[in-house]
């Protein structure tokens, strides 16, 4: 049953505009939180050090709830081929049920009931966050008069299952028979392209896994989904849980980024590594810098989009002029960088941002 690239774009531009308007709302909540503590900070003049260190902690905290939400907005809006990995299911899970309960709505209550074994699969985690938002907004039309959505995790060595349940009014043989076709669809014109099931059932097929459905009339209908368990290693996201110290160096490294407050928390960040830093706001200003040739770069940080010339233009002049330069590329929207190319992803933490960094310096013979 092939979807081809462009229905996939077509049904993620619906889900996109079903989650921007949560998504904003969130977002605002996360803005007052971080400027509200921040403010308070700066305006309080006999604060505690305990609770400056309690306010810090909620401004990181929301930061980090709102680099969770534009993560899950750009896995939605990229076109980008599939990329799996090894992933617990119940993270995912986990992950996506705030997403999941904005966009159901208020009459409906979603509950999660995860096996306590952890199980890795092999999947792209935005992919699944698609699947597991169709199946959940099928079920939320099944109930339009509200009620529960059960998403179950289970584990049956070596089988890891996931279930969506509701308790709508089930699917008949006729419209079974037929719904995992691309564009069927039951729903009124307008509403429902009938994409949803034929991208789950291509999107779990392709991981390897198997879609069953079943369903009573007047009763409900459980979607249930069965992975084969991965054994590889552990994925780099589980990995990045672990705090770690960050690696420290003496090198140069050029930093070009246009936006002035994070270019500056970058400087900071780096100076406080032991590096040393050049700064520049744009392209123009960063191949000036690099061909002066007064200090020897050893990295080259870079947006990708920049005013002018944009980053892969100062790239190709930077590494003209110093040739053992490395380049690193930061990028939020998944814009194209040359195939191989180092890449930090927006938004980056401090540990990320050092070990990236060492990481490629280290690779120079
Ligand atoms: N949980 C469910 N309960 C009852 N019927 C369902 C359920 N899930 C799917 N269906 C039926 O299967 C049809 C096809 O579903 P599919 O997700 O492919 O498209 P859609 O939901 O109609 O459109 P879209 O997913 O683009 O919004 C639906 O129109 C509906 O009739
Ligand atoms: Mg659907």
């Amino acid at each position: 049953m092939p979807v081809d690239d462009d229905q996939l774009q077509s049904t993620k531009l619906v889900a996109l505009g079903r989650l921007a308007g949560g998504v904003a709302h969130d977002f605002n909540n996360l803005l007052t939180v971080i400027e509200g503590y921040a403010r308070m900070l700066r305006d309080e003049p006999d604060l505690a050090q305990a609770e400056a260190v309690e306010y810090v902690d909620e401004i990181i905290r929301a930061a980090n709830r709102a680099s969770d939400l534009t993560r899950q907005l750009l896995a939605f809006s990229r076109r980008q081929s599939s990329q799996p990995r090894p992933l617990d299911l119940n993270d995912l899970v986990r992950q996506t049920s705030g997403m999941l309960r904005r966009v159901i709505g208020e009459d409906i209550q979603l509950e999660t009931e995860l096996h306590a074994q952890p199980s890795r699969i092999f999947v792209d985690p935005s992919q699944m966050d698609q699947v597991l938002m169709n199946l959940v907004v099928n079920a939320r039309d099944a109930m339009p008069l509200g009620g529960q959505i059960r998403i179950a995790t289970d584990f049956r060595d070596p089988v890891v299952e996931l279930r969506v349940s509701d308790r709508g009014g089930g699917i008949s043989p006729e419209v079974m028979s037929r719904m995992f076709e691309p564009f069927f669809t039951t729903k009124e014109s307008g509403k429902g392209t009938g994409l949803g099931l034929s991208l789950v059932h291509a999107i779990i097929t392709q991981a390897g896994g198997k879609v069953d459905v079943e369903t009573a009339l007047g009763e409900g209908t459980t979607f249930c989904i069965r992975f084969p368990l991965h054994w590889g290693e552990a994925g780099a996201a589980e990995a990045a849980g672990v705090e770690r110290a960050s690696p420290r160096g003496r090198e140069t490294v050029l930093v070009v980024e246009d936006e002035e407050p994070l270019r500056s928390l970058i400087r900071r960040l780096l100076e406080r590594g032991g590096y040393a830093v050049l700064e520049a706001a744009d392209g123009d200003e960063a191949v000036a810098l690099a061909r002066a040739g007064t200090v020897k770069i050893d990295l080259l940080l870079t947006d990708v989009m920049l005013p002018h010339l944009n980053g892969l233009d100062v790239a190709q002049a930077v590494s003209a002029a110093h040739p053992r330069a490395r380049v690193l590329f930061m990028s939020g929207y998944g814009e194209n960088t040359p195939p191989g190319a180092a890449r930090l992803e927006k938004p980056f933490g401090p540990v990320k941002l050092a070990t990236t960094v060492r990481e490629l310096l280290d690779q120079r013979s």
